[in-house]
């Protein structure tokens, strides 16, 4: 498919989504957001496409938030649509895609850019990359899920902080709260993103899709670890672990189906 604000490419069976409006450091307006929902429908459905990175154009900018020109004619119904739109659309599809989806951070990452970082299953950054969630300075607050899932990666106290005071924070400062997996030079920035997920590749697909599933569903109460219990089982039905197993036992490298 081609898109109007998104430049897609699908290499060893990964899908590279680089939102493109580098003018506008590539701000999520609603044909960003349109235009993302389809590229993960593209990702759940296409059987060539193992996996994803979500990254921005140019040097300056993952995405540098919601599209701000897009407030100014919104009211109390119409800014709510907005966001269960969002969610609904992007941030959860993405989060509860089967697929792995890393966000490959190469600049500012701000606002809903932070938050469209945040929904990807893990994150790499690049060394100028900056994050933040400034929506206080607007009047508003995070609405594509900032408030839950920073919370959940850095905890209450440092997501209080961070939110109520909208600060933009380094690359570094990301990586030591958590946020970041690995930081690189920007050139280097999608390569790393590729490698691990060739690495990721090499593993049985139907399992990788149950690792999302239970970490998704952290629940540190006896339900978290039913949930583990119940997918663990499932494994046993399907014939990548039969062959894993047996692939071990014969001292060979497994042949995944993903079946
Ligand atoms: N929505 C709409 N347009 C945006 C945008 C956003 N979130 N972020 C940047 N832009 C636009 C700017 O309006 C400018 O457009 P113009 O050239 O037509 O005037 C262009 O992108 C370049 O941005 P500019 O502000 O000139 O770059 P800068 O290097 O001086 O500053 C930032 C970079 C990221 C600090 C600054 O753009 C900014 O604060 N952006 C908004 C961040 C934000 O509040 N995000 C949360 C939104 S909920």
């Amino acid at each position: 498919m081609s898109y109007q604000t998104l430049l897609t490419s699908l290499e060893n069976n990964i899908y590279t989504i680089t939102i493109n409006r580098p003018d506008k450091l590539n701000a999520l307006n609603k044909t960003v957001i349109e235009e993302l929902s389809a590229a993960i429908d593209e990702v759940y459905n296409n059987i060539e496409i193992r996996s994803a990175i979500i990254t921005g154009a140019g040097e300056k900018a993952f995405v540098a938030g919601a599209d701000i020109s897009e407030f100014l004619q919104l009211d109390q119904s119409s800014g709510e649509t907005l966001a269960r739109k969002g969610h609904q659309m992007v941030f959860d599809k993405i989060e509860n895609s089967s697929k792995p989806i890393v966000a490959a951070v190469n600049g500012f990452a701000l606002g809903g850019g932070c938050e469209l970082a945040l929904a990807c299953h893990f994150i790499f950054a690049s060394n100028n990359a900056k994050f933040g969630q400034p929506e206080v300075n607007l009047g508003l607050i995070p609405g594509y899920g900032g408030t839950q899932r920073l919370t959940q990666l850095v905890g209450k106290n440092r997501a209080m902080q961070l939110i109520m005071t909208g600060e933009i924070f380094s690359a570094a400062d990301a990586y030591q709260y958590g946020i970041v997996n690995k930081i690189v030079e920007q050139n280097e920035l999608l390569n790393e993103v590729k490698k691990i997920l060739g690495v990721i590749h090499a593993k049985a697909p139907l399992a990788i899709a149950k690792v999302i599933e239970c970490i998704n569903n952290f629940d540190h109460t006896q339900q978290g670890y039913d949930f583990e219990i119940k997918k663990f089982g499932e494994c046993f039905s399907t014939g990548d672990a039969k062959e894993g197993t047996a692939a071990f036992l014969e001292k060979r490298k497994p042949d995944f189906k993903g079946k």
